[in-house]
């Protein structure tokens, strides 16, 4: 096995968050890749391969809690932003306080989510049909689809009130760049985010207490009303796990839609193919998971000696579990550099793997496939107006912040 010295793992990692390597970070992780485990300066792991990878999303040994405290009498509690205990959200918890707060939001989330493709339909036709022209215009896919379309419905299922969600925006755009790693931020940025942080925990206290006084048919009022063995949810861990929601609704399904509608642009054939076999599109939007993933890493932290790949990883370290490498892992996925929808086996990563599990998953997918195909149907002769499209600075969730279109038509 190859094994990188802390210089270079730490150097090609500071690259891949570099703003300027947005646009096409793929060489880079290719490098990066050829180390299966690499150190980097401050002591994080990175963690490239796709076996290796699938298999630490589902070891015991690792945990997802980034915030963890032991308190003298050795309990362990998280902190919020503000020094004061938080509430447990799903995506930072281990077992047994996950599976718990997993099953609640699943009891309620999941048969909101069943059924709802008809409707998704109509919110993207409407998007489409206010661009609308027998005659040539442009379209930026990310402000007029892309991003509308999952922030209209997850607002919906949570029960945020549409006339609040520039506000949430601001918040959630904030928050998602907090999660990039901390030397990729300027103090603003990070002031930014403590405030954001803040904010957002503010305004769900508020639709909380609205919910509480008066319940409406919503995610909100069913995880406070509870139902089932798990009963309703704590308020503090409600509070908590309905901002995570809706920034997931925010910022990931963008980045998925649009790296679609970019990936179709760059391969008429496909496009072609979309067009008149709207079948397609399920395996389509499987590559588009596996070639360009809207989340392209995940951290954890081990608590045991773990060894991966002939490297002992010591307790207490921090890892980065490369979804985007492990995603184009050569052992696993034949000629990984080529966008093939084709491919057979396309058991890619970018969702995770194990007990966090996207919960959204079929959402995401969802919205997808009803966006591309809808794009793919009523584009006459689309063309890139810039390629490589204008890109968002965050390094994790990443994504095209433009993607203007130029068109022949537009149908109704
Ligand atoms: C293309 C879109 C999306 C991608 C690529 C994505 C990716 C991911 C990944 C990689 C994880 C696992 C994180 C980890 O293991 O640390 C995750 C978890 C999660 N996602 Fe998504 N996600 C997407 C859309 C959504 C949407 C639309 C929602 C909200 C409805 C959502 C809600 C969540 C939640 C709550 C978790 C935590 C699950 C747990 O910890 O058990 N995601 N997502």
């Amino acid at each position: 096995m190859t094994t990188a010295t802390v210089h270079d793992a730490t150097e090609l990692f500071s690259s891949l968050l570099q703003p300027r390597n947005r646009p096409d970070p793929y060489p880079l992780w290719e490098r990066l890749a050829r180390y299966p485990v690499a150190r980097t300066a401050d002591g994080t792991y990175l963690v490239s391969g796709y076996h290796d990878i699938t298999r630490l999303l589902r070891d015991p040994r690792v945990s997802s809690n980034r915030h963890i405290e032991q308190t003298p009498k050795g309990r362990t509690v998280a902190r919020g932003a503000d020094g004061k205990p938080a509430g447990r959200r799903l995506l930072t918890q281990d077992p047994p306080v996950h599976d718990k707060l997993r099953r609640q939001i699943m009891r309620h989330l999941m048969p909101r989510i069943t059924g709802i493709r008809g409707h998704i339909d109509r919110l993207v036709a409407r998007l489409l049909d206010a661009h609308a022209t027998d005659g040539p215009g442009q379209l930026d896919v990310v402000e007029d689809l892309a991003y509308p379309l999952p922030v209209t419905v997850i607002c919906e299922l949570l029960g945020v009130p549409r006339e609040d969600e520039p506000v949430f925006r601001e918040f959630a755009r904030r928050l998602t760049r907090g999660l990039d790693p901390a030397e990729s931020l300027t103090e603003q940025q990070l002031d930014q985010l403590l405030g954001a942080r803040l904010a957002m925990r503010d305004n769900m206290v508020d639709l909380v207490g609205k919910r509480k006084a008066s319940p409406r048919d919503d995610l909100v009022s069913a995880l406070l009303q509870g139902g089932g063995e798990d009963g309703p949810m704590a308020v503090p861990d409600l509070i908590s796990n309905l901002a995570q929601l809706l920034v997931a609704g925010h910022e990931t399904t963008v980045n998925l839609i649009a790296n679609g509608a970019l990936a179709l642009l760059r391969h008429p054939d496909v496009l072609g193919r979309l067009r008149s076999d709207p079948r397609t599109v399920t395996l389509l939007v499987e590559e588009v998971l596996r070639y360009d993933p809207p989340v392209q890493m995940v951290g954890r932290s081990a608590l045991a000696d773990i060894e991966v790949g002939g490297t002992v990883i010591p307790r207490g370290s921090r890892m980065r579990l490369l979804l985007a490498a492990g995603d184009r892992d050569p052992r696993r996925f034949d000629d990984p550099g080529a966008f093939r929808p084709e491919r057979a086996g396309n058991a890619h990563i970018t969702f995770g793997g194990g007990l966090h599990y996207c919960v959204g998953a079929v959402l995401a997918r969802t919205e997808a496939q009803v966006a591309l195909t809808a794009l793919a149907r009523r584009l006459d002769g689309p063309r890139l107006v810039a390629d490589p499209p204008p890109y968002r600075d965050n390094a994790i969730l990443r994504g095209p912040d433009r993607l203007l279109v130029a068109f022949e038509s537009l149908r109704r």
